[in-house]
C-alpha cells in the first residue's frame, strides 16, 4: 500500500473544479455572479466557440486593487463573508472564495481590474502570477481561455458549440431576469446575440420571454409572515411542452428546487393537463437565515428550514392567482401587461457597490426582491379593472353557431365558449359537492341502455365508487343496464352518454382505491358529459345565467384542459379592425 501524502495544490484545485466547473456555462455563471456582487450596472459577455475557447466578462463594478488580484485567485479567499454567522445570513452570490481559483486550475485566466480611485488598471496573469499596469476604465475584465486545456479527459464531455452556447445563454437569461436594472450584452463568435438595456421587471420579462408570455402572465404577489413571493405565473393556456420557462429564485438566486417546482405544479394541477408544463417567473424572498444555500456545489439547490411552510405558501399564492375569478383575468385578456402593485418599497433599489477591498463588510440584506417590488410598483400604473361594474361579463346578446355566446360589457364584446365554460362550472361544483355529500336525484323512470359486457363488468366491479359519485347503475336485463340515480347537478344532461363515459373510465382501473386516486379525473368526465353540448340553443336568460355563474366560479376562466373559456374584445380592438379613428 502506498504511503499517505498530501496532494499538490494544483491537483486540489482541479478536483474542486470538477464540482464547480462542469462546462463553460458554469464558468459564466460564476463570473456574472462576481460582477453582480461587485455592484456592476453593465455586464458585457463575449464568447468564442460556445465558451470553450474564450469567455470574457467585463463589468463596471467596484474593481480590485493590485494587492487584491492574487488573493482573488487564491483558494478560500473571499471578501464576502468572514465568519460562520455571515455564512448563515449570506446575501451575496459568492461566499466560498473558490470559484476563480477553480476556474484558473482548468483554464488560462487573466484578470484586469481597476478601482474608481486608482490611477490605472492592473492586469494579473493567473498562471505566472505576474501583474502589469494596464489601460482600462474602472471595473473588472476577466478572460477565461481554453477551458480544460490541461484536463483533456474533461474536455471530452463537452458537447457541440451550439449546445454549450445554449447553456451559456440560459445562464445569462437567468441572471438577467432577476436583475433587470443591470444592462447585459452577449456576443458569440463576434455576433451580438442579446442586448438588454437596463429596464424594469415587466420590460425585462418581455425582452427575455416575449410578448406572448406577458400577455398570458398574471401577477403573483403574496406575503405571509417572513415569506414574500412576487413575479408572474402564466395562465394555463400558455403551457409549454418543456420546463424551459420555469424560473424560480430564492433571495435572488436561481434555483432548481424540487420542493418549489412541486408546489407550483400542484397549483396548476387542476387546470393543466398531461404533458404540459406551466411557465412562470417567481421570486421568493425570506430571511437568509431560514434557508441554507450551501448545499450544492453550483448553489442551484437550497434547503429550507421550514420546507412544509414554504411549500404551502408557494402553492397557495400561485393557486390563488390562477383561481381568481374574472376581474384579474380581464387584465390579461385586454392585452395590457398586468403589473402587480408590489410590496411596499423598502430600500431605494440597490445598495452601493459593496467591496472596495478585501476588508470584511456587513453582508447587505438581499436587494433583489426589493428591486423587483419597486419595478412592479412604479413601472406601469395598475390596470384598471371593471370591479366596479356589477357584471364583468356583461349581458348576453346572442348565440353564435350554437358554440359561442356573444355578450356586451362595458369594455366591448365578450365571447364565451359555452360548453367549455359550463364544463368548468360543473366541475368546480361537483368538487364542492363531493367534498360534502353529493346530492342525488333518484330517477322516477330509470334510464335504460344496451350495455356491452365490459360495461356490465365495470358497473358491477365499481358499484361502490359509482355510489360515492352519486350514481346508481344496475342490470335491468341480460344486455341492459339501468341508471336509477344521478347527481342532481347532472340530471339535466345526457344520462346515457354520461353513464357510458364513466363506466369506460372506471373499466381501466382496479376497483380498489380508484376513488382516492382518480376522483378529480372522474369528476372531469362527469362535468364534460353533463355540460351543455354544442348546438343546443340557449335562451337569453339561460345565457345570462351561465355568465353569472362564470363570474362567481373559481378558475372559470379556463376549461379543464387549460384553454380559455372566454375572451374580451375591447371597443378599441374592434375599432382597430375597422381602422376607425386613423
Ligand atoms: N468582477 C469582480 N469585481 C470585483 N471583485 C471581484 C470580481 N470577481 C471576483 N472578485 C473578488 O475576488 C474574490 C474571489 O472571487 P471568487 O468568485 O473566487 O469567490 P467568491 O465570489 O468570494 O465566492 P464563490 O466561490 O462562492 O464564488 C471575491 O470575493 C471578490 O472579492
Ligand atoms: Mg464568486
Amino acid at each position: 500500500m502506498p504511503r499517505i501524502q498530501p496532494l499538490p495544490d494544483l491537483l486540489i484545485s482541479q478536483i474542486a473544479a470538477g464540482e464547480v466547473v462542469e462546462r463553460p456555462a458554469s464558468v459564466l455563471k460564476e463570473l456574472i455572479e462576481n460582477s453582480l456582487d461587485a455592484g456592476a450596472t453593465k455586464i458585457d459577455v463575449q464568447l468564442e466557440e460556445g465558451g470553450v475557447k474564450l469567455i470574457r466578462v467585463a463589468d463596471d463594478g467596484s474593481g480590485m486593487t493590485r494587492d487584491d488580484l492574487p488573493l482573488a485567485l487564491a483558494r478560500h479567499a473571499t471578501s464576502k463573508i468572514a465568519s460562520l454567522a455571515d455564512l448563515e445570513r449570506v446575501a451575496s452570490y459568492g461566499f466560498r472564495g473558490e470559484a476563480l481559483a477553480s476556474i484558473a486550475a482548468v483554464a488560462r485566466v487573466t484578470v484586469t481590474s481597476r478601482t474608481a480611485d486608482a490611477p490605472h488598471a492592473w492586469q494579473f496573469d493567473a498562471a505566472s502570477a505576474d501583474s502589469a499596469p494596464a489601460a482600462q476604465a474602472a471595473g473588472t475584465v476577466i478572460v477565461v481561455a481554453d477551458l480544460y486545456f490541461n484536463t483533456p479527459a474533461r474536455r471530452k464531455f463537452l458537447k457541440t458549440t451550439a449546445t454549450e452556447f445554449a447553456h451559456c445563454d440560459d445562464v445569462l437569461t437567468r441572471m438577467a431576469q432577476v436583475r433587470p436594472d443591470v444592462a447585459f450584452t452577449l456576443t458569440h463568435n463576434g455576433q451580438v446575440k442579446r442586448r438588454l438595456a437596463s429596464a424594469d421587471f415587466p420590460r425585462r420579462a418581455r425582452d427575455l420571454l416575449g410578448d406572448e408570455f406577458l400577455a398570458h402572465a398574471r401577477p403573483v404577489e403574496a406575503m405571509a409572515g417572513p415569506l414574500r413571493l412576487a413575479g408572474y405565473a402564466a395562465l394555463p393556456a400558455y403551457a409549454r411542452s418543456s420546463r424551459a420557462e420555469q424560473y424560480f429564485y430564492v433571495n435572488g438566486r436561481f434555483v432548481r428546487d424540487k420542493l418549489l417546482v412541486h408546489a407550483a405544479r400542484q397549483a396548476y394541477a387542476d387546470v393543466l393537463h398531461g404533458a404540459h408544463h406551466p411557465a412562470y417567473v417567481l421570486f421568493l424572498e425570506l430571511d437568509p437565515a431560514a434557508v441554507d444555500v450551501n448545499v450544492h456545489p453550483a448553489k442551484t439547490e437550497v434547503r429550507f428550514r421550514d420546507a412544509r411552510g414554504v411549500h404551502q405558501f408557494v402553492f397557495h399564492a400561485v393557486q390563488r392567482v390562477l383561481a381568481a375569478p374574472l376581474a384579474a383575468a380581464h387584465a390579461a385578456a385586454s392585452g395590457v401587461p398586468p403589473v402587480p402593485r408590489g410590496f411596499p418599497p423598502i430600500t431605494p433599489t440597490f445598495a452601493p457597490p459593496r467591496q472596495t477591498s478585501f476588508a470584511v463588510h456587513e453582508p447587505n440584506a438581499a436587494p433583489y426582491l426589493d428591486f423587483v417590488s419597486q419595478a412592479f410598483s412604479d413601472a406601469v400604473p395598475p390596470t384598471p379593472t371593471f370591479a366596479a361594474t356589477a357584471h364583468p361579463l356583461g349581458y348576453a346578446l346572442a348565440q353564435l353557431h350554437g358554440i359561442y355566446i356573444l355578450a356586451q360589457n362595458t369594455e366591448g364584446l365578450v365571447l364565451v365558449d359555452m360548453h367549455a365554460a359550463h364544463e368548468r362550472i360543473l366541475y368546480e361544483r361537483l368538487k364542492t359537492s363531493a367534498n360534502n355529500q353529493t346530492e342525488v336525484q333518484q330517477l322516477l323512470v330509470p334510464v335504460l341502455f344496451a350495455a356491452s359486457a365490459g360495461e356490465f363488468a365495470s358497473a358491477e366491479a365499481h358499484a361502490d365508487t359509482l355510489a360515492t359519485l352519486g350514481f346508481a347503475i344496475s342490470p335491468a336485463g341480460p344486455q341492459q343496464l339501468a341508471v336509477r340515480a344521478v347527481p342532481v347537478l347532472l340530471s339535466g344532461g345526457d344520462i346515457v352518454a354520461l353513464a357510458r363515459a364513466l363506466l369506460a373510465d372506471l373499466a381501466a382501473q382496479p376497483a380498489s382505491r380508484v376513488i382516492e386516486t382518480r376522483r378529480n379525473e372522474l369528476l372531469g368526465t362527469m362535468a364534460c358529459h353533463g355540460a351543455v353540448r354544442a348546438h343546443r340553443s340557449l335562451s337569453v336568460p339561460e345565457m345570462n345565467a351561465l355568465l353569472r355563474q362564470m363570474e362567481t366560479t373559481e378558475r372559470a376562466d379556463q376549461c379543464n384542459h387549460g384553454r380559455p373559456t372566454w375572451v374580451q374584445l375591447s371597443i378599441s380592438e374592434l375599432d382597430r379592425l375597422f381602422m376607425r379613428g386613423r
